[in-house]
């Protein structure tokens, strides 16, 4: 299949590479197109990997990553292209956060009686907007297996078939354990979720740990 990842940044790297690791063919995008770590990253992985713009990258994709800063997701989601995005599946990663002073806040914009994921379905209501993996380091999202136990896949999202679409890529992933959260308003609770990397990394100086929601009955 043809992936679309928007952004260049560490998780963009992680979840790119894994795509093409798992056979499809991926383009990495940015707001400019000679934007170098992109064409680093295309150049190390080969023909199935490519670059473009935002706009290149989302119109390649028959799925696509949203990978860029939280803050400016609906900057660099408007600029991919709403026409470009229409009918797929966003799969986003992206938090609203800033940084200060040691610790992180969400963007007053997206709190409240709204978060990211809200506002980004609302920016694209012709896309099927699905949030996972935005709670965890970026080195664990491909890679959960490598934890001593099950760590769960948080996802959510307004459309059903986009979201088992998602679980599907989850598995792929490694996750083994997963679980649906429900509409994309539950967005808000992995935005502030993710947020909890400060302290544990704090403490444990590395990204390597994951949260498992434990329960008695398994999807
Ligand atoms: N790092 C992690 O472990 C981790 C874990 C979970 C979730 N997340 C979330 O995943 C997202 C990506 O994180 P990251 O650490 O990989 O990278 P990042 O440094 O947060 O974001 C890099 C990307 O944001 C784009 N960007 C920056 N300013 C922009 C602007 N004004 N307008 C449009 N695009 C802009 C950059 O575009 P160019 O390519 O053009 O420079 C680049 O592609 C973030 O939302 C973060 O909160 C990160």
């Amino acid at each position: 299949m043809k992936y679309g990842v928007l952004g260049t940044g560490d998780v963009a790297q992680v979840i790119a590479g894994k795509l093409i690791e798992l056979g499809h063919e991926v383009m990495m995008g940015s707001r400019t197109a000679g934007n170098e770590k992109a064409a680093g990253w295309a150049s190390a992985h080969g023909d199935r990997a490519k670059c473009g713009t935002f706009a290149d990258a989302a119109a390649f994709g028959e799925r696509v990553f949203n990978c860029v800063q939280g803050i400016h997701s609906l900057e660099a989601l408007e600029s991919a292209g709403k026409d470009n995005l229409k009918g797929k599946i966003l799969i986003d990663q992206s938090n609203p956060y800033i940084y200060q002073d040691g610790h992180i806040t969400l963007d007053p914009k997206y709190t409240g009686e709204t978060c990211l994921g809200d506002e980004v379905q609302k920016l694209l209501p012709e896309t099927k907007v699905v949030k996972t993996l935005n709670y965890i380091g970026c080195v664990m999202m491909t890679n959960p297996g490598e934890l001593t136990e099950p760590v769960t896949g948080f996802y959510c999202g307004n459309d059903e078939k986009a979201k088992e679409a998602v679980r599907g890529i989850l598995r792929h992933f490694g996750w083994t354990d997963t679980f649906d959260m429900g509409d994309i308003s539950m967005s808000r609770y992995t935005e502030m979720l993710g947020a909890f990397w400060v302290p544990v990394f704090g403490q444990m100086k590395t990204m390597h740990w994951g949260f498992r929601l434990v329960r008695t009955v398994k999807e």
